[in-house]
């Protein structure tokens, strides 16, 4: 029975993704989607190698599609593609509504979810709109664009880990295929499980802006505890992958990308630069962080190898870290 719920949502999730597909080439699809995209960038190619499509404005046009085609409203409610309205569940509504949609696939390329993003600057609505936990969709097990990228992260043995949907695609027009993207949530002991089945190595391409920035110490950290080699980049203030990439065009963007690729260490150094440089005792502190990192690794002839280098780039002798790096293994034990 559960097997077969499955197999309709999986259906059901199919149904609503060729529909805003097709959605695009409609009239109002075609002037306000295809338009969306074309400013971005985005060519038809893309456009169908990750399944965007547009919903349409109006309160129920997948519904009746999906009434019409033999859909029950109840396993497009499991589905997550409507929503009930307050004081009157009888009524039902569609959840993505005059948004462009992103189609989120399982590793074997089957829509289980969907982010949808507005069309205008309206703060009062929030950017993106994305599919519920559903019995096929467990956010923390899935990294947008996986199936799209899977083979080119085995291919280079590296995975460029992004925010957001639209840096994954904006990395493949660039060349980049081997990337992925957390959707601007801080990433799981699953999604990593994930990317280990590809690779041990991760870049983390995060946004420059402070929310990036503490976003890529916390995944990195993650990412180690995890046994993964981790890289960072950090980007130009207020650049994403996305911006940055069509700001400066895919080979500017792809030297930049191997100019700054720093380990942990390096890209912990190269945050707080100026003022190591001013203040030790902020100095201190950035060598007890780094140091807590290190001892997140759980190989220790890797610890070892990081604590040397360590040692080297912050000028303190390695016997000073070992030892503060002891004092941190014993209290996780
Ligand atoms: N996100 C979300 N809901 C929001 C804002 C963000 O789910 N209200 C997720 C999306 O997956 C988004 C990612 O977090 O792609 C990163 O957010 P942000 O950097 O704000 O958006 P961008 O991906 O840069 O989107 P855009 O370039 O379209 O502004
Ligand atoms: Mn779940
Ligand atoms: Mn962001
Ligand atoms: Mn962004
Ligand atoms: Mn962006």
């Amino acid at each position: 029975l559960e097997q077969n719920e499955r197999e309709s949502l999986f259906i059901a999730l199919n149904f609503a993704k060729d529909f805003f597909v097709k959605n695009l080439e409609t009239p109002e699809g075609r002037s306000i989607g295809v338009s969306y995209f074309k400013e971005r960038g985005f060519t038809p190619q893309i456009i169908q190698k990750f399944d965007l499509g547009y919903a349409l404005d109006g309160w129920d046009h997948l519904l009746k599609a999906a009434k019409s085609a033999g859909f029950q409203e109840e396993i497009l409610l499991k589905a997550g593609l409507i929503l009930q309205k307050e004081g009157e569940p009888e009524r039902m509504y569609d959840r993505f509504r005059n948004r462009v949609t992103f189609t989120i696939h399982n590793i074997s390329g089957k829509p289980i979810g969907f982010g949808a993003r507005i069309l205008t600057k309206d703060k009062n609505q929030p950017k993106y709109i994305n599919s519920p936990e559903t019995p096929i969709y467990h956010k923390s097990d899935v990294l947008y664009g996986m199936f799209q990228a899977k083979k080119a992260i085995r291919d280079f043995d590296n995975c460029f880990l992004v925010e957001g949907y639209t840096d994954v695609i904006s990395m493949h027009l660039s060349g980049i295929e081997n990337v992925v993207a957390s959707s601007g949530t801080s990433l799981t002991e699953g999604q990593i499980k994930l990317i280990k089945r590809f690779t041990n190595q991760v870049t983390v391409l995060y946004d420059g802006d402070n929310a990036g920035i503490k976003a890529s110490l916390r995944g990195i950290d993650l990412l180690l505890e995890g046994g993964l080699n981790v890289k960072a980049v950090v980007f130009p203030d207020g650049e994403d992958p996305d911006s940055f990439s069509r700001k400066v065009g895919s080979q500017a963007f792809q030297d930049y990308l191997k100019a700054n690729s720093r380990d942990f260490i390096g890209f912990k150094i190269s945050l707080y630069r100026d003022e190591i440089a001013k203040d030790p005792i902020r100095k201190a502190e950035v060598i007890r962080e780094v140091v807590q990192s290190i001892g997140k690794i759980p190989d220790p002839i890797i610890r070892s190898v990081y604590t040397k280098e360590a040692s080297g780039l912050l000028e303190i002798e390695e016997g000073i870290l070992l030892s503060e790096l002891n004092k941190n293994l014993v209290k996780t034990q």
